[in-house]
This record gives structure tokens, C-alpha cells and sequence, in this order.
């Protein structure tokens, strides 16, 4: 039996992680192995769609996701690592919440205004997706939840399901609160606007070194020449290098940008390099782990069997509450 405070996070299977995901996400997950009870998941069922006829083989990218965690240092020995439909449960648990909150309440939220402003038909799914990620976190009782700033409003419709449910039926669920690293709370994409696999701006982390050198040659800059002073605090290059370069080369391109004397053509140059340092050793443990799948699927099966288990009494509590 573990005392440690748990922490619950999941990332969609829509495709693979990019930096965006590792710095603004995947980072704190691994940071948080040894001091929380860390549940880790791959949101396959907020990753279903009929619109979208890239993601055919949504189960094997799944899996695939899987092992881009563990080549990232998501440790089987310390964390649960489990696929979010091997969980039946948490759609259950959702409906259960479904009662407590209003249309009007769920509209407010940012993913469905994107959508409507946009013209677009909303699906269902979409508009349910804050009450399903609620269900994630609080089946665990989670009481932290490491994420980016885009999932912030996410986190409020998750207390507010928790309160209100606490509120109806009795002390239930704990509140869980966001861990949002201020320095990387939102990584910029390639085209300036936040990295995400559905705006197609991502520098993957695992991908070949063709598609990473292209993306970066693609970063919007302005149209300064190499002479010319740059601005070090809006550039996208410099945004991204400081994440993955190290401080010598970081301190060389900055300094460079406010005398003047490096193209950006250079600096993407630089980026690339340092992009690819800093992958490397993943891609080298990744190759390993592809090497026995059967081993990762066991992983899976046992983990999300634990999870079954370890959130039954929780899952009971609330059946009781409700058909009381
Ligand atoms: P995407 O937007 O690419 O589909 P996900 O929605 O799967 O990414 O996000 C998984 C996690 O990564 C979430 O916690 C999210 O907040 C975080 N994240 C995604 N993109 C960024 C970004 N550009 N900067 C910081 N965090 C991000
Ligand atoms: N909505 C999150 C995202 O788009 C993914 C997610 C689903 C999640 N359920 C969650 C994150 C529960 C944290 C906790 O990034």
C-alpha cells in the first residue's frame, strides 16, 4: 500500500509527442516519479474521431505513444502506465458526473468555443471531453495534475464536478489542483502559435532527422538580415533553443542576436544540431524498448489491471452514493 500523494496525467493518441509535450508536460511527469504516486495514461478514447483520416490505426499509434514514453523516462518499476480504454470504468464514472452540470456551464468551455467560432459542427465527444478528462482524475483522487497552460480550464471543470459532486452526495473526491511550469507552460510551434499536433507546427521528439530539419528551416521569423540586432524575447528559434540547447551555445546565439552577425538561417542551423543532441540518447533508448513490444504489452495489461483495482473501492463508494 503507497501513502504518496497521487498525480494522474494523460496525453491524447492523436499522434506522436512533440517538444511542446515534453517540455510542457511529459518533463514534470518524470520529475514527479519519485515523490508522488504517478498514474500515467494514453488518452485513447479522447483521441476518437471520425474527421480526421490520418489517425487510421488509432491502437497502434497508441502503442507507440507508449514507448515514446518510456525511451522519455516513464519508469514502469515507479509509475502506472496505462491505455485509458483499457479502463472501461472512467465512461461510467463520466455519466455519473453528466447530471451535475449544465449545457450552458460546458459551453463556456474553450475547445467547444474554438469550434463554433470557427463555424464547424461540434461533436458530442468534444463537448463531453472536459467531463470524461474529469473522470480521469478524479477516479484516482488525484490531488495533482501536471499539464500545460492550454489544459488549465480543464483543471476548473474538474474541482467544479468534484465540489458539486461533494456537495450532492458527500465528502467523495479530493480537489485537484494544476502543476503548470510557468517556463514552459506554452512552447511556440514552428509557425509562432502553440505547438500541437492539430495545428501540424510540432518538432516531434521521435522522428527522422530529415522531417526535425525541415520543420525548423520552416520557423516564421521576420525579415532581418545578418547584421542586423534581433530581438532575442520574441523569436521562436530562441524560444526553442533555450529549452533543449546548452547554456554555452544558447549564451553564443543570444549574444550574437543583440550585436548582430548570425543569420537566422545560422541559428536554425544551430537549433537543429541541438535538437538532435538532445534526442539522441531517447532514440537510442527507444530503438531498445521496440526491440521485446510483448514486454510493454504485458506492462500494459498488469497496469491497467492495478488501476482497476486500486480505484474499485472509490468507483463503489460513488455507485453506492448515487443509486442510494
Ligand atoms: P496537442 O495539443 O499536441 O494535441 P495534447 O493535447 O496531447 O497535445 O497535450 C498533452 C500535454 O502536453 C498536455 O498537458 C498539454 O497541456 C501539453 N502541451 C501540449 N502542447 C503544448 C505546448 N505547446 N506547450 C506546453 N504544453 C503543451
Ligand atoms: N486533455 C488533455 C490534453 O489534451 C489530455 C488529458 C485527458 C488529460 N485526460 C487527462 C491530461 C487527465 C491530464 C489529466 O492534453
Amino acid at each position: 500500500m503507497t501513502t504518496r500523494p497521487i498525480l494522474v496525467s494523460g496525453l491524447k493518441s492523436t499522434g506522436r509527442p512533440h517538444l511542446g509535450n515534453y517540455f510542457g508536460a511529459l518533463k514534470n511527469w518524470i520529475s514527479h516519479q519519485d515523490s508522488y504516486d504517478c498514474r500515467f495514461f494514453i488518452a485513447d478514447l479522447h483521441a476518437l474521431t471520425v474527421q480526421d483520416p490520418i489517425i487510421p490505426h488509432l491502437g497502434s499509434v497508441g502503442f507507440e505513444v507508449v514507448l515514446d514514453f518510456l525511451a522519455l523516462g516513464l519508469d514502469p518499476q515507479k509509475a502506472t502506465i496505462y491505455r485509458q480504454s483499457d479502463v472501461p470504468e472512467v465512461t461510467e464514472l463520466m455519466w455519473y458526473f453528466s447530471p451535475l452540470i449544465t449545457v450552458p456551464y460546458m459551453m463556456r468551455a474553450h475547445a467547444y468555443k474554438d469550434i463554433e467560432a470557427k463555424g464547424g459542427e461540434v461533436s458530442v465527444k468534444t463537448f463531453m471531453y472536459p467531463v470524461l478528462m474529469s473522470a480521469d482524475i478524479l477516479m484516482h483522487n488525484a490531488v495533482l495534475v501536471p499539464v500545460g497552460k492550454d489544459q488549465s480550464q480543464h483543471l476548473e471543470i474538474a474541482r467544479d464536478i468534484a465540489q458539486k459532486f461533494n456537495h450532492h452526495h458527500g465528502e467523495t473526491f479530493a480537489i485537484p489542483k494544476s502543476y503548470i511550469d510557468p517556463k514552459t507552460a506554452i512552447v511556440p510551434g514552428v509557425d509562432g502559435r502553440k505547438m500541437s499536433k492539430s495545428y501540424k507546427n510540432t518538432i516531434p521528439l521521435f522522428s527522422d532527422e530529415e522531417t526535425i530539419k525541415k520543420q525548423i528551416m520552416s520557423i516564421v521569423t521576420d525579415s532581418k538580415g545578418v547584421q542586423d540586432v534581433k530581438d532575442t524575447e520574441t523569436c521562436t528559434i530562441i524560444a526553442l533553443l533555450r529549452l533543449v540547447g546548452t547554456p554555452e551555445v544558447v549564451a553564443d546565439v543570444e549574444n550574437r542576436y543583440r550585436t548582430g552577425g548570425i543569420g537566422y538561417k545560422e541559428a536554425k542551423d544551430t537549433l537543429y544540431q541541438e535538437v538532435i543532441r538532445f534526442l539522441s540518447p531517447m532514440w537510442e533508448r527507444r530503438k531498445k524498448l521496440a526491440e521485446n513490444p510483448e514486454v510493454v504489452h504485458a506492462m500494459l495489461k498488469e497496469h491497467a489491471e492495478r488501476v482497476r483495482k486500486d480505484t474499485k473501492p472509490l468507483l463503489e463508494d460513488v455507485r453506492r452514493k448515487i443509486w442510494a
